[in-house]
């Protein structure tokens, strides 16, 4: 078992930041991890176009610490309104990089997302044209159909003929959290790639719900039975370029959390690739964390590699019960633990 791990600096394919006094305290823990993030565009409210995109790209860029090279990969909010002249520009001038679609009412900020996927329909005939990628956060709303079977319903409903009416378009399934979503993605064609966070390969659903309702374990998708968490882990171990890093790291404060309503987010940037590595050493595929973390992603979105390193050390980390985030208290994942790897720097 080796006692360090070098790999090419990795980047996080899914993540959110917030605005303001949150976003300047929590951008340093993934800048000095990551070299690129694509940065969810669910604010409120939220970044729809090229030109808010790039106020919000100014606004991190300030944030982060100073000798620390990290830049920040825009998405657009996808709308019933969306003009797909702008978003083309947008990602012709190299300021957005994809764009995202919220179903509307799936997730946190989302209300103003796609009320169905018809609307956009002309914009993401020109997304495929141009070969802009979806990001889609793949869970369908309404009361009939189960929580826990949004994704599934999702798939069948929605992304299936999306992908066979528009085969060109290339597609990031986010945060997926079944088997049925690892199938899909294995079956469909190289357009077609997923993120997986950290939590959907630690945590099943008892995580949540076994002796008392713990709201810092509850993200959305939710998390699901542990033979879900079993399969995604055999996806993002498994080799597959279609798999990559992308932590869904979303703050919320403390008291937004612990409430009669709390909030559907997991905030895992400060220790993301300590608890990744985690995953793959259990897993035996230490030898396949750097295609995960480093070189599926760029891949996938056409985007050159990372120069430099980074170094994981196999030596003990304890985690803060919760951080000062800009004033609010926030949970991290894994509070109050000691991890079993440690970031050492980047190289
Ligand atoms: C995210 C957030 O808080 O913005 N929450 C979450 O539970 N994952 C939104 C999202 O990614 O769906
Ligand atoms: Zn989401
Ligand atoms: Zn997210």
């Amino acid at each position: 078992m080796p006692e360090s791990l070098t790999i090419r600096r990795p980047d996080d394919w899914h993540l959110h930041f917030r605005d303001g006094a949150m976003m300047r305290a929590v951008v340093p823990y993934t800048a000095c991890q990551f070299a690129r993030a694509i940065v969810m565009p669910n604010l409120s409210p939220p970044v729809t176009t090229t030109a808010m995109a790039a106020a919000y790209r100014a606004r991190i860029v300030e944030a982060v610490p100073p000798g620390v090279q990290f830049a920040p990969l825009m998405t657009a909010y996808l709308t019933d309104h969306s003009d797909a002249a702008d978003l083309a520009a947008g990602f012709a001038d190299g300021v957005l990089t994809a764009a995202k679609l919220y179903p509307a009412g799936a997730t946190t900020n989302s209300a103003q997302g796609v009320t169905d996927i018809a609307n956009i329909m002309p914009v993401l005939e020109r997304m495929a044209a141009i070969g802009m990628p979806l990001c889609v956060h793949g869970e369908v709303t309404g009361d009939e159909v189960d929580i826990f079977d949004r994704e599934a319903v999702f798939i069948d409903r929605i992304l299936a003929p999306l992908v066979a009416r528009l085969p060109e378009l290339k597609v990031v399934f986010e945060h997926i959290t079944t088997s049925q979503a690892a199938n899909f993605v294995d079956g469909a064609s190289d357009r077609v790639g997923a993120t997986i966070t950290p939590q959907h390969l630690q945590i099943n659903r008892n995580a949540i719900l076994v002796g008392g309702i713990r709201p810092h374990m509850f993200c959305l998708p939710v998390a699901k039975r542990e033979e879900h968490r079993l399969a995604l882990r055999r996806a993002a171990t498994s080799g597959s370029g279609k798999y990559f890093l992308g932590t869904d790291s979303a703050p919320h404060p403390r008291h937004a959390k612990e409430s009669a309503c709390g909030c559907a987010g997991i905030f895992n940037a400060p220790h993301a690739l300590e608890s990744y590595v985690s995953v793959f050493e259990e897993e035996g595929a230490l030898d396949r964390f750097e295609g995960f973390a480093s070189e599926n992603g760029p891949r996938f979105y056409g985007l050159p590699l990372n120069e430099g390193t980074i170094t994981l050390d196999k030596a003990p980390l304890a985690v803060a019960d919760e951080l000062d985030c800009g004033g609010e208290a926030i949970v991290p994942f894994h509070a109050g633990e000691t991890m079993r790897w440690r970031l050492r720097g980047v190289g």
